[in-house]
């Protein structure tokens, strides 16, 4: 898919479902918080959520009084959610409207997080172009966290083809700048009941 094509079909995800009417709404974060407390930051940190879409993960971390937070998204129509959501707090988070494969980090992050976002980079160009703004945007003994379907998890996600992982195909994207210090699987409930199988690779930059 081009970028506008991209863009258009997650535009009009956020613009015609309500927020728990999509299969990956979760009313608490709780397997990427976990992650976020293995790694150890601390509410100084900088936080990137990539593919954040209207997650809930930027409420509960500015109520944890993390206070350098960014969330980036290809829909703007997914951060207004959020920021409506939000409403003054929204303020104290920097939103980026952008494709995670052409995007230019201006600055570095302690922490990189994404669930359910790079797994929709179906084609090996985009998935290199997301591990090359990855190394850019990760500083030194800086952490990601990513979190795709898993490889007995769906085939498709939002209508759209996905690539499944697990954590060792994802180290070998990510090279050996990053090593693995968690690999986890998590079995998320949809809103309407269904189990998907994710898989959860945490990486910290040596
Ligand atoms: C399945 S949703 C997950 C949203 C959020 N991470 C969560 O857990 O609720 C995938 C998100 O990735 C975003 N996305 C998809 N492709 C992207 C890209 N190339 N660059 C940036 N965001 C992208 C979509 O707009 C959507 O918000």
């Amino acid at each position: 898919m081009t970028d506008p094509s991209r863009q258009a079909h997650w535009d009009n995800v956020y613009t015609s479902k309500g927020e728990t009417d999509v299969s990956w709404y979760q009313n608490s974060p709780t397997p990427s918080l976990d992650l976020i407390a293995l790694t150890g930051l601390s509410a100084d940190a900088e936080i990137i959520d990539i593919g954040g879409g209207a997650s809930r993960l930027v409420d509960t971390l500015l109520h944890e009084n993390f206070g350098r937070l960014t969330v980036l998204d290809l829909s703007g129509a997914a951060l207004d959610t959020a920021r409506k959501r939000l409403g003054e707090s929204a303020a104290r988070v920097k939103w980026v409207v952008a494709d995670v494969t052409t995007w230019q980090p201006l600055q570095t992050y302690d922490l990189w997080h994404d669930r359910a976002a790079f797994h929709f980079l179906t084609d090996q160009g985009d998935q290199s172009a997301y591990v090359e703004r990855l190394k850019q945007a990760v500083g030194p003994a800086g952490f990601a966290i990513i979190g795709t379907f898993a490889p007995d998890g769906p085939e498709r996600c939002s209508g759209l083809p996905i690539v499944r992982h697990d954590a060792t195909a994802l180290a070998a994207k990510l090279g050996d700048e990053f090593g693995l210090i968690d690999a986890r699987r998590h079995e998320h409930t949809t809103p309407w009941g269904a189990v998907q199988r994710f898989q959860f690779a945490t990486f910290r930059r040596h």
